[in-house]
C-alpha cells in the first residue's frame, strides 16, 4: 500500500491544544498528524501543572489512524529531561516526539534552544542521542517516574484526569517516531555540511519551515529553497512547511515534498476546509471550539483571555463582523465572550 503524505496542524504555541487539534481533525478530514505546541523538556517535571496541559491528548485524537506528535524544545544541558520527557511523550500515547530548532523567540535563543541550535552539530546529536535513550528505554524510565506519576499521570486522579488509558494504550509504540522541525537557516540558507550532517541523524523526518529565522513570520516562505536543500537528503525525509492555506497549495507543495506538509497560520480560527463561511457558520464553529476548551481547560471561565486569540481568526473575512469581534476582543470575563455569542 503506497504511503499516505503527512499532512499536519504544524505546531503553534498557544493554539494547537488539545481543542484546536480535536476541532480541526472533525471537519478537516485532509488533516492526518497534529503537532502540539512546545513544551519545555524540563518544565514538564518543574512546572507540571503548566506544561503538561501542553501534552494533554485522548484517544479522540487518534481515530482513523491520525497521528499527534509532541513538539518539545530545551538545550544540551537539560539532557536528563529530554530523555524523561521522551519516555513520557511515549508512555502518554503520542506518535512522536518532535525536537524544535527553529523557534525565532529571543527568550528561548538566549536559553540556547530552539533555532540557537541550528548549525550547532555536537548540541543537536547529544539531544537527540538523550532522546532515544527516553524512547527505547520508556519502560523503565517511566517506572522510575512512579513518584511523579502517581500525582500527575495515571489516568483519573482527580488532579489531571485528562488521559485516558485508550490513549495510552492507544498507538503503536513500535511505530514512534523521532523527527527534527527547523527553519532555512539563522541569516541565510545554511551550509550543505549542515543538511548533510541532519540527514545521517537518523531521525523519522525533518520538517524546514521555509523561511530563515531573521525572517519570523514575515515575508513569503521561500519554499524553492527546498529544491536545493533536498539534494542533500538521500536517506531522510523532509517535510515542507510555510504558507499553505488551500487544497491546492498542499498539492502544489506536495510535489516538493512528497513527505508532507505542516499548515500553520492558515488552521487558526479556520478548522473547515474551506474559508468562506457566514457569520452564524463562523460563530457555531467557534463555540463548539470553546466548549471543547472548557472541557480540558475548565479554568477558561475564569480567565477567558488566553481563548480570545482565536477571535479574529474566526471572524477574518466575515462580512458584517467587525462590530461583534471588537465586543468579543473586550469582553471583560467569560460571561460577557458567552453573551455575546
Ligand atoms: C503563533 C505561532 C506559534 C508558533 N509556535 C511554534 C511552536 O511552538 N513550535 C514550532 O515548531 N513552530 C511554531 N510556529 C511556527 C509554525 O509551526 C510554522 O512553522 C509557521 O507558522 C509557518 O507556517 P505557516 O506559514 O503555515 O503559518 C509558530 C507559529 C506561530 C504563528
Amino acid at each position: 500500500m503506497p504511503v499516505q503524505p503527512i499532512i499536519g496542524i504544524s505546531p503553534m504555541d498557544g493554539y494547537t491544544n488539545i481543542a484546536m487539534r480535536l476541532i480541526t481533525f472533525k471537519y478537516n478530514k485532509l488533516l492526518n498528524t497534529g503537532f502540539t505546541e512546545f513544551a519545555n523538556v524540563e518544565g514538564i517535571f518543574k512546572a507540571p501543572e503548566v506544561s503538561l496541559k501542553l501534552l494533554y491528548t485522548s484517544s479522540k485524537e487518534y481515530k482513523n489512524n491520525r497521528k499527534v506528535i509532541a513538539q518539545v524544545f530545551g538545550n544540551s544541558k537539560q539532557l536528563e529531561y529530554f530523555t524523561k520527557a521522551s519516555a513520557l511523550i511515549k508512555f502518554l500515547g503520542f506518535s512522536g516526539i518532535d525536537l524544535n530548532t527553529g523557534c525565532p523567540y529571543k527568550n528561548i535563543i538566549s536559553s540556547k534552544a530552539g533555532s540557537f541550535l541550528i548549525c550547532k552539530k555536537k548540541m543537536l546529536k547529544s539531544i537527540i542521542n538523550a532522546i532515544y535513550k527516553g524512547v527505547e528505554n520508556c519502560n523503565i524510565i517511566i517506572k522510575q517516574l512512579q513518584p511523579f506519576n502517581k500525582q500527575y499521570i495515571i489516568p483519573k486522579t482527580k488532579l489531571l484526569p485528562i488521559w485516558d488509558t485508550a490513549s495510552i494504550n492507544n498507538c503503536n509504540k513500535n511505530n514512534f517516531t523521532i523527527s527534527i522541525k527547523t527553519r532555512l537557516g539563522r541569516k541565510r540558507l545554511a551550509n550543505p555540511q549542515w543538511w548533510k550532517f541532519l540527514d545521517k541523524l537518523n531521525v523519522s523526518f525533518v520538517t524546514i519551515h521555509t523561511r530563515t529565522v531573521v525572517q519570523g513570520y514575515s515575508e513569503t516562505a521561500k519554499w524553492n529553497k527546498l529544491l536545493y536543500i533536498k539534494k542533500y537528503f538521500e536517506t531522510t525525509p523532509i517535510i515542507g512547511n510555510g504558507d499553505i492555506k488551500t487544497k491546492n497549495d498542499i498539492q502544489n507543495k506536495l510535489k516538493i515534498t512528497p513527505t508532507g506538509v505542516l499548515i500553520g497560520r492558515g488552521l487558526i480560527g479556520n478548522p473547515t476546509p474551506t474559508t468562506s463561511k457566514n457569520l452564524q457558520e463562523a460563530l457555531s464553529l467557534l463555540k463548539e471550539h470553546l466548549h471543547l476548551a472548557l472541557i480540558y481547560f475548565p479554568e477558561l471561565k475564569n480567565y477567558i483571555a488566553p481563548f480570545k486569540k482565536f477571535v479574529p481568526g474566526y471572524l477574518s473575512n466575515i462580512p458584517y463582523s467587525k462590530n461583534l469581534k471588537q465586543q468579543l476582543l473586550l469582553a471583560r470575563n467569560y460571561k460577557e465572550f458567552i453573551q455575546l455569542l
